[in-house]
């Protein structure tokens, strides 16, 4: 999405509540904006001030997004931003393992993290010590590794990927003759990802893998880890079929997160960005996003004229934790930097830049 320079720019507390007001009334009450508008203005004065900008990924409540953010974006885009940016600090308004990213990518700025536990349940599914392990029973294999990981995964990883290229790299590998790949640590993603391409996909750290399920009996495959995200793993297909039985007219679009009946059952699947082209480019009566609940309200914001329906009891506890509060706070005393040792982000980066030259 774009930026509002109008509200990033607006001379006043005033004038940013009306400019907010403008873009969100549909979705944030007015008492609300009222407070939130004076924190904004706080911002963004401060961020000019100490030469910072805000990344925040499409998962921002709508008003911080739609306020202070500098960039907007998928896993990928803000990855890609992160590493050309140029300010003193990046403010990142997302979670851990993207601020890790931006830090890994661009390790001379100031990294900051307005919430310090921020965490993924796909981060936390995996270590360094773990792909070591990996590695030692699949030798020559490479790793793939989604970015929802920390350094010192990336730090062992031949090439990382996002949702929205995880594809791409898989076919990248195979058509170089590499007939295994690792792919880790998202189960539903490597499934997804292995229906797309067409390549058998085995589980071999699962307790009940099955001799038959000796990787050497495929003439290609994956091998999968089975990290789940804590969210769309929540999505079920009964949720679809209630939804459609209510509304036959509903085009819904699923996280690649989710798991592979979901994906099925649903229109259309892609990355959050893909998520959102998607219904500013697609007309339909009304949208459902099987994805963290607020980047509905981001849509509705910028194409008030679209009917996004909700489930918004499912939401992910990590993105929350982002308020402008902590934004401010973050900007005001530097908090929370992130800093890793360089070794861990000199090996982590090979596998970074490796995935940001696949086109
Ligand atoms: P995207 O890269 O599609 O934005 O996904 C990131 C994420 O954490 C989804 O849960
Ligand atoms: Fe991690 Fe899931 Fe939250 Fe995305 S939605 S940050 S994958 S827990």
């Amino acid at each position: 999405m774009t930026k509002n320079t109008a509200i990033q720019n607006a001379a006043s507390i005033e004038e940013t509540y009306e400019l907010m007001k403008a873009r969100l009334s549909r979705v944030v009450p007015d008492f609300e904006l009222v407070h939130k508008a004076e924190l904004a203005f706080k911002i963004n004065r401060l961020k000019r001030h100490k030469n910072a900008v805000i990344l925040a990924h499409n998962y921002m409540e709508p008003a911080l997004y739609h306020s202070v953010s500098d960039y907007m974006g998928d896993s990928f885009e803000l990855a890609k931003i992160s590493a050309e940016s140029d300010a003193d600090i990046i403010i990142f308004c997302g979670v851990r393992f993207m601020a890790e990213t931006a830090k890994i990518l661009n390790p001379t700025r100031t990294v900051l993290l307005p919430a310090e536990k921020a965490g993924c349940s796909l981060a936390a599914s995996l270590t360094g010590d773990d792909v070591r392990k990996l590695k030692a029973r699949f030798p020559g294999v490479p790793v793939v590794s989604y970015v929802n990981t920390y350094a010192d995964v990336k730090a062992e990883t031949d090439i990382c990927c996002t949702s929205s290229n995880a594809a791409k790299v898989i076919t990248h590998l195979m058509e170089r003759g590499h007939d295994r790949v690792i792919f880790l640590p998202d189960e539903y993603l490597a499934k997804n990802v292995a229906a797309e391409v067409g390549i058998p996909i085995l589980f071999p750290s699962h307790p009940t893998s099955r001799k038959t399920d000796d990787p050497a009996n495929f003439e290609r495959v994956m091998l999968g880890w089975e990290g789940r995200c804590e969210v769309h793993e929540q999505f079920m297909v009964e949720d679809i079929e209630n939804v459609r039985k209510q509304f036959p007219d509903v085009v819904i679009l699923a996280h690649p997160e989710c798991s592979p009946e979901v994906v099925n059952a649903a229109d259309f699947s892609g990355s959050t960005r893909r998520m959102i082209e998607y219904v500013r480019d697609v007309d339909a009566p009304r949208y459902l996003l099987l994805t963290e609940c607020s980047m509905g309200d981001n849509i509705v914001a910028e194409n008030p004229h679209k009917e996004m329906l909700r489930l918004c009891s499912v939401r992910c506890p990590h993105m929350n934790l982002i308020t402008l509060e902590d934004t401010l706070a973050s900007l005001e005393q530097n908090r929370f930097e992130i800093n890793l040792p360089e070794d861990l982000m000199n090996r982590a980066r090979a596998s970074l830049d490796r995935m940001l030259e696949i086109r």
